[in-house]
């Protein structure tokens, strides 16, 4: 998978025109919705399973500072994620206070089934662009695995859960590399015409560059209103923000992130995890984009995660601590 160098960039027909068209920071929102996704895309990562009060604790943290949709784990199989195995007596004793959304990922009817007897209000099914990944992580190709989520989404629905849906691998396949973006479009009008209330597109292996995401989301949001998309980046190479900084510009108010960086996906090999929440809230509260977050809290929350996996945790913000954001 190529990067597209600085001298590529000027002499390509397309990215020459795109920069003329870029002007930075004009069309940036008031407001964003984070979905955080530390305790399902973070702890599913980790080699050594997280005990459950741990877990508990980690979305104690999160619910104080203030996040207010989070997934907190996979009713997948205990065979393939290990680490997510105690999904159901998590969900038992998980503290749900009013105004808060609990999702959990949910990749057929039998993980729909644990979803309802743990009377969550929301699910996201999950598939990716690229053949190969979507083999790896679910088993089955991109098509059948689409087929099969129709009976997941209408079981949900029939019960009254939200779903939200998940295309991974749209910058980048660990296996195929290049994915072409109008296999992740045909992907996410077919799970919004199954009744997916929003898509997020995966950088799985944390692979986009701003260009790259430009032209993604240009391709999108021709066909897909910017509220049925969100973004979920992981930060493997450090260009998660950049990007997201390119989708706000395009639109995209809703964005997922991982406390600390916690996370990466177990069937994309050397994966990080998604941007850090709170390096995100720094540099979108700097901007004067609210998120309904308190930074301090968050900062407080990444210390915590650090301590509840035992080992240092990539994000930035809460390493340095913070600054005075006026300064
Ligand atoms: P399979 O082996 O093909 O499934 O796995 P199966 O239907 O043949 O069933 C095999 C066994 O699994 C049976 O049990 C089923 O009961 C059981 P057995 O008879 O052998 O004892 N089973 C289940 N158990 C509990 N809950 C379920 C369930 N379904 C079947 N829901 C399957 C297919 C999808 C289950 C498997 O491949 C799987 O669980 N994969 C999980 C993959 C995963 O969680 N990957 C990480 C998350 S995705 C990600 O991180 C990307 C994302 O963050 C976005 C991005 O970053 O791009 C979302
Ligand atoms: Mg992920």
């Amino acid at each position: 998978m190529g990067v597209p160098s600085f001298r590529d960039g000027l002499t390509r027909h397309g990215v020459r025109r795109t920069l003329c068209r870029v002007s930075l920071f004009e069309q940036l929102p008031d407001r964003v919705s984070l979905y955080e996704v530390s305790p399902r895309d973070g702890l599913q990562n980790e080699r050594l399973t997280v005990p459950l009060r741990e877990k508990l604790r980690l979305v104690d943290a999160l619910v104080a500072a203030g996040l207010r949709r989070i997934e907190i784990t996979s009713f997948v199989s205990p065979k393939w994620i290990p680490q997510l195995a105690d999904a159901d007596d998590l969900c038992k004793h998980v503290f749900r206070p009013r105004g808060v959304a609990l999702s959990a990922l949910c990749p057929n009817v039998h993980g729909l089934e644990r979803a309802k007897a743990a009377h969550l209000e929301e699910i996201a099914v999950f598939l990716s662009a690229s053949e190969t990944h979507n083999r790896k992580n679910v088993n089955k190709t991109v098509d059948n695995t689409l087929s099969a989520f129709a009976d997941t989404i209408s079981g949900a629905h029939d019960a009254g859960i939200r779903v939200r849906g998940y295309v991974s691998t749209v910058w980048g396949c660990p296996y195929e590399g290049d994915v072409d973006p109008r296999k992740t479009l045909t992907i996410a009008q077919r799970l919004l015409a199954m009744g997916c209330y929003q898509v997020s597109l995966g950088d799985t292996i944390g692979a986009g560059t701003p260009l790259q995401t430009k032209r993604i989301l240009t391709l999108l949001l021709a066909e897909i209103p910017t509220e049925k998309l969100a973004l979920h980046m992981h930060d493997t190479r450090g260009t998660a923000l950049a990007n997201i900084l390119v989708g706000l510009e395009m639109g995209i108010r809703d964005l997922d992130a991982s406390i600390a960086g916690l996370g990466g996906c177990p069937y994309a090999p050397g994966a990080a995890g998604n941007v850090a929440t709170e390096d995100l809230v720094y540099m979108l509260h700097g901007m004067g984009i609210e998120t309904g977050v308190d930074l301090e809290r968050l900062v407080e929350a990444g210390r915590a995660a650090e301590v509840i996996v035992g080992r240092p945790l990539p994000g930035k913000v809460h390493n340095s601590g913070l600054r005075s954001l006026r300064a």
